[in-house]
């Protein structure tokens, strides 16, 4: 699919669980029709380490011989509502072909925490205590509690879904996101109604399916 339509609209999750890919495809794949929405952003200025922005640049966008266009959620918009407005219609305005997501331990995609529900749209959120603590494996140089992130709705609005899990200790995550009771309380849940979700996972993380 990354290679198939040189002008895929997808959305891209930051964080540890995706390096290995964006790696991967950086020397392989022409981007340069396509357009990246960041799935997520953290409410912290520009340039620290651990916003979703600074991760994308250096994990993907800067490896690559052709520059996608790119569209953010900007925190340090003077109306973070009104940017999430925004973002969510650039969105839906030809929609989402592909979106990767990573999982947090907490069962939240994007920083749609424990509590998002499928009609959760784009908007600001304030972090569980989970999400703070890995803002530090982030290299974040202050901590915030809040960030902006793409609404449950619209991930699952797109035509095709990736969840990409890596590594033990994410193998209760991905068992229960799998095979447990789909709520909100664990909102990767969600993503089994959708019925256009590939799961990769390495051996590690599917060890307990
Ligand atoms: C972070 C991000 C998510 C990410 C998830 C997993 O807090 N907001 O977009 O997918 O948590 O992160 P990691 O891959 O580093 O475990």
């Amino acid at each position: 699919m990354l290679a198939a339509d040189p002008k895929l609209r997808m959305c891209l999750p930051t964080g540890s669980t995706p390096r290995p890919l964006y790696e991967q495809i950086a020397g392989q794949s022409d981007f340069s029709d396509a357009t990246v929405f960041i799935l997520d952003e953290f409410g912290l200025p520009d340039g620290d380490p651990a916003r979703c922005s600074t991760m994308l640049e250096r994990d993907l966008l800067s490896l690559l011989s052709s520059r996608p266009k790119v569209d953010r959620l900007d925190p340090m918009a003077p109306d973070p509502e009104a940017e999430c407005a925004r973002f969510a219609s650039a969105v839906a305005d030809g929609g989402l072909g592909l979106t990767l997501l990573g999982v947090g331990r907490n069962g939240h995609v994007g920083l749609n925490e424990p509590g998002s529900t499928p009609e959760s749209t784009t908007r600001r959120v304030i972090l569980s205590q989970q999400s703070r603590d890995g803002l530090n494996r982030y290299g974040a140089e202050r901590d915030t509690d809040w960030g902006l992130t793409l609404g449950l709705e619209e991930v699952l609005s797109s035509a095709e879904i990736w969840l990409l899990v890596r590594g033990a200790h994410k193998a209760d995550v991905l068992a229960s996101a799998v095979r447990g009771p789909i709520s909100s309380d664990f909102p990767v849940t969600y993503l089994r109604e959708a019925g256009n979700v590939i799961v990769w996972a390495d051996e590690s993380a599917a060890s307990r399916l």
